[in-house]
């Protein structure tokens, strides 16, 4: 396995080298000074092989934010597995390469047309950049309820309404596994000589695999985000930022990441990321047949076995001529005789140790990762059997969670974005009951965690759907992020509005 970033840090270390730089635990030496229970001892050293790895920019082990040497070669192995021209690795997730590409794309008062149901770091790119977005609803698929990306129709309307617009910013695959084919919308967007952002965070192993979705590089996407570490083996927070194509500003990205992104980059992380390429290199569609595999046996005993639980992809159709594609590796299920909320459903599978990667009102989300084995599906079923047998808490599931969105404009009005946001001055704005706060200007955004998509934005005027939407998300356990009242009671609103 050709691996040089990872080769480089274990060749340095295996030269007994002795330290004088930061980081000062000296490959994690300094913890043989901590003593302790001998449990304690075994999770110390656990712990130190990591640190062996954990380096700084020294002249054998090259800098990410002007690389030369192993960097740049790992960076480069990235690129031609991924199929991009050029790659940036990312110690941020994909939330540094969101903002990166939101900056390299916007100045300020600049406008680009986004997606309304992005990633908060989308926002915060907006905010950073000073930036005017005109969103565009996503499409609902009928089916399952959920959404994905917005129609080329919308899309061209846009495009079309606004000439001035720099960019076009989709999120594809979505949290739930759901995604259409972006060669028409690359070429729509190409067409109009506008470049094309995709937010595939959850979707890093697109088009590794026949059975998964083409990537939005092999759709034709100029710039593309992906967490590695979501569905591939990189360390937490480790991601990559892949560019192709001439309209995106490669040196303008190269900047903008040297601002968002820490001048002492994490080299685990970064190993990570050379590693987890390596892996594909090495083994590809090998890698990925355990968890389809898993994620097949699953499926099935849902649709076929049990009379509790039904899956969103089963519910998927293309009778209003949306192509959506499901993710093999990710299951969305639901409690079919709404006894349990997708909430409840995570407490009480948590009780069984099975611990899911999301929940809403209706649907819990599921990974199964490329190391799922049977005995993990094996153990998920038995849970869910003894979930259904017992007597769960009634709540009554309503579909509104997803409906998310859907009571907005299918293209909004250009909204200016600024980082001072909307500040903390009494005289413009004011907390009231979230109840009578319809038809106000929201003066914080609402985020609920995860998926960590805004329900509002700092500016937004609030709809009654919206504040339905909210209470019961709360209702049933949602947590808000950065809201100043967390239990959403009340909301911080716009005086003017
Ligand atoms: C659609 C989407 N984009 C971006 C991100 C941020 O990714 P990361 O956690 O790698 O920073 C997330 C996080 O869940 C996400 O769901």
């Amino acid at each position: 396995m050709r691996v040089p970033l990872f080769e480089q840090l274990v060749t340095l270390y295996a030269s007994n080298p002795s330290s004088y730089h930061v980081p000062g635990h000296k490959y994690g030496t300094s913890l043989s000074l901590m003593e302790g229970t001998n449990d304690e001892q075994v999770l110390l050293q656990a712990y130190q092989s990591v640190m062996q790895l954990d380096v700084t920019e020294l002249s054998m082990t090259d800098d990410l934010h002007g690389p030369s040497g192993v960097i740049e070669e790992a960076q480069q192995l990235a690129a031609e597995t991924f199929g991009a021209e050029q790659t940036f690795f990312l110690v941020g997730g994909s939330t540094a390469g969101n903002l990166a590409m939101v900056l390299a794309v916007c100045d300020a008062g600049e406008l680009i047309i986004v997606q309304r149901n992005a990633h908060k770091s989308v926002l915060n790119g907006l905010k950073l950049a000073g930036a005017r977005a005109v969103f565009i609803m996503p499409q609902r698929e009928l089916g399952s309820g959920l959404d994905v990306v917005p129609s080329l129709k919308q899309i061209e309307e846009a495009l079309e309404r606004y000439p001035e617009a720099k960019a076009v910013f989709l999120t594809n695959p979505s949290y739930y596994g759901l995604s259409v084919d972006l060669e028409p919308y690359a070429k729509l967007v190409h067409r109009y000589d506008k470049i094309l952002l995709v937010d595939e965070a959850h979707g890093a192993h697109y088009g590794l695999h026949p059975r998964f979705p083409r990537s939005a590089l092999q759709a034709g996407a100029d710039a593309v985000v992906q967490s590695t570490h979501k569905t591939l083996t990189a360390l937490t927070m480790g991601a990559m930022l892949h560019v192709q194509g001439p309209r995106i500003d490669r040196k303008g990205l190269a900047e903008a990441l040297r601002m968002v992104q820490s001048s002492s980059p994490s080299y685990p992380i970064m190993a990570s990321l050379d590693i987890a390429r390596g892996v594909i290199d090495e083994a590809c569609e090998r890698l990925f047949e355990r968890g389809i595999a898993a994620a097949d046996d699953f499926q099935h005993w849902v649709m076929e076995e049990s009379a509790q639980y039904e899956l969103s992809s089963s519910r998927v159709w293309d009778g209003n001529g949306l192509q959506v594609q499901v993710d093999p590796l990710r299951v969305v299920l639901r409690s079919k005789t709404g006894k349990h909320s997708g909430f409840e459903l995570l407490k009480q599978l948590e009780s069984f140790g099975c611990y899911v990667e999301m929940a809403d009102v209706q649907y819990v989300v599921l990974l199964f990762g490329m190391g799922a084995e049977t005995s993990d599906v094996q153990r998920l079923k038995q849970a869910l059997v003894a979930i259904a047998a017992a007597e769960g808490v009634p709540a009554a599931v309503s579909t509104l969670a997803n409906e998310s969105l859907a009571y907005q404009q299918s293209v909004s009005e250009p909204v200016l974005f600024s980082r001072r946001g909307t500040g903390t001055d009494s005289k413009t704005i004011g907390v009231v009951e979230l109840s009578y706060a319809e038809g106000m200007l929201a003066a914080e955004a609402v985020i609920p965690y995860p998926p960590g998509i805004p329900l509002l934005y700092e500016g937004e005027r609030i709809t009654a759907d919206a504040i339905a939407m909210i209470k019961q998300l709360v209702q049933y356990g949602a947590r808000c992020q950065g809201a100043t009242d967390p239990t959403m009671q009340t909301i911080t609103v716009l005086r003017t509005g």
